[in-house]
């Protein structure tokens, strides 16, 4: 039986059969002459992802934008690591521990377009990003640009340094449908004065999915003698793209969002030439100042999550990172296409596909975000976020690959539902 016969049947039937490791990467394989965009169109086949996933029967997850667990051939790979390093205790630790994290590195920065000498492995985005903002050698007066549709966390600690050295932190606020990238990049070069420092910016906004014009803005900010944080929590094994080509000076994500690794890990990239002036948040034995090991001393911690990194990154490149992209994209098309001219439901992320991927943000006119979510849960069994601050009101929508076209329609009518109510 030809193998997109038998997927068919299987969902006549109801039936999910799992395919595994193996028989996923050889699906994907029989597909490989097929684009990402037609590809990303054929529901039945991404059932396939789908049935790698161990899913609660009591709602629609729509927000795997928090965490994005992992399918099971993943979940069985981490605890595999996990039974082996009880196994072998200190002797792994002393012996193979650093190479095999290097080994994950190497992985990573082949992802992310850097050297491996320019990325280290963190616990998570807000750690990485923190060792900058932190470690900056801030003179009083010093200014840095952000935006109030950036992370809390980060803003929380520009705040810090701004009560500790006397940073002065300037707000933009970017709109959610902007007419193009130089609006963008405007709102931030208008903020520039001699005195300002760095910028730091999303990748992908997290309250809304929207996608910045890093590259555009890293090139303004250098030509008035600025430095740019990239928080790349969310765009990382999301959208694709180079480090190298985006040219910004420091780079953070969480691998444990749309890489599918176990909780737990992230990444910071610093350009080569910035490292030996950033001052280390935990004090580590690489005295060589350009060395970016002396910014990532951890301690003791879990190694099983670094060792899950390169089966994490062998299920991204067996999806294909253009795939994945594509998929998501269509999904969040999907649905959106559907209630975007509807009067009383509130799109908050931009219509134009380049900029956004999986995430989105709705709102209902005269609704409360809170409500929305409360209701949307106990009405419809429907899982999202409220977000209700710097001018985005709504829930955040997460699909992720297992999310299915019938899930979508189900939201789709609860909004149309609710609007009216
Ligand atoms: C834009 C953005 N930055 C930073 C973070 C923090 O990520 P983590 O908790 O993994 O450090 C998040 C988390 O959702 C985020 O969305």
């Amino acid at each position: 039986m030809q193998k997109r016969q038998f997927i068919k049947d299987i969902l006549l039937t109801g039936m999910a059969i799992p395919l595994g490791f193996n028989g996923i990467s050889k699906a994907f394989a029989s597909q490989s002459h097929v684009s990402p965009e037609a590809l990303a169109a054929d529901n039945a086949f991404w059932e396939e992802i789908r049935n790698q996933y161990l899913l609660k029967p009591d709602y629609i997850n729509l927000e795997n934008g928090y965490y994005n667990f992992l399918p099971q051939p993943l979940l069985n790979k981490y605890i595999e690591h996990i039974k082996e390093i009880n196994y072998q205790g200190s002797y792994y630790m002393r012996t193979v521990q650093w190479e095999n994290k290097q080994k994950s590195v190497i992985g990573l920065a082949a992802i992310a377009g850097c050297s491996p000498d320019e990325l280290i492995i963190t616990r998570n985005t807000t750690e990485s990003l923190d060792t900058i903002i932190g470690g900056i050698h801030w003179q009083i007066g010093d200014e840095a640009i952000m935006a109030e549709q950036d992370y809390g966390a980060m803003l929380d600690m520009f705040k810090l340094v701004s009560d500790r050295y006397g940073v002065v932190n300037k707000f933009i606020s970017v709109p959610n449908h902007p007419k193009d990238d130089d609006e963008i990049v405007d709102l931030y070069k208008n903020a520039i004065t001699t005195k300002t420092k760095v910028i730091l910016v999303s990748h992908m906004i997290n309250i809304t999915g929207q996608i910045l014009p890093i590259k555009k803005i890293s090139e303004m900010a250098h030509q008035h003698g600025v430095q740019v944080i990239v928080d790349g929590a969310h765009a990382f094994a999301h959208i694709q793209y180079s480090i190298a080509d985006l040219g910004c000076d420091y780079y953070a994500a969480s691998l444990h969002k749309w890489l599918s690794v176990p909780l737990g890990a992230g990444i910071l990239f610093v350009k080569k030439d910035l490292i030996k002036n950033i001052w280390p948040l935990i004090g580590d034995g690489e005295k060589d100042p350009n060395k970016i090991k002396r910014l990532n001393h951890t301690g003791t911690h879990p190694v099983h999550t670094d060792l899950t990194i390169p089966d994490s990154i062998a299920y991204y490149q067996m999806i294909g990172p253009a795939k994945k992209e594509a998929r998501l994209r269509w999904l969040q098309q999907y649905w959106t296409s559907k209630i975007k001219d509807h009067p009383n439901i509130l799109l908050n992320t931009p219509t134009d596909a380049a900029r956004a991927c999986a995430i989105s943000n709705v709102g209902i006119q005269g609704m409360k975000p809170a409500i929305l979510a409360e209701r949307l849960m106990k009405e419809h069994k429907i899982f999202t976020v409220a977000i209700d601050y710097a001018n985005v009101h709504g829930c955040r929508i997460t699909p992720n690959l297992y999310t299915t076209t019938k899930e979508l329609d189900q939201f789709v009518q609860a909004l149309h539902s609710l609007a009216k109510a």
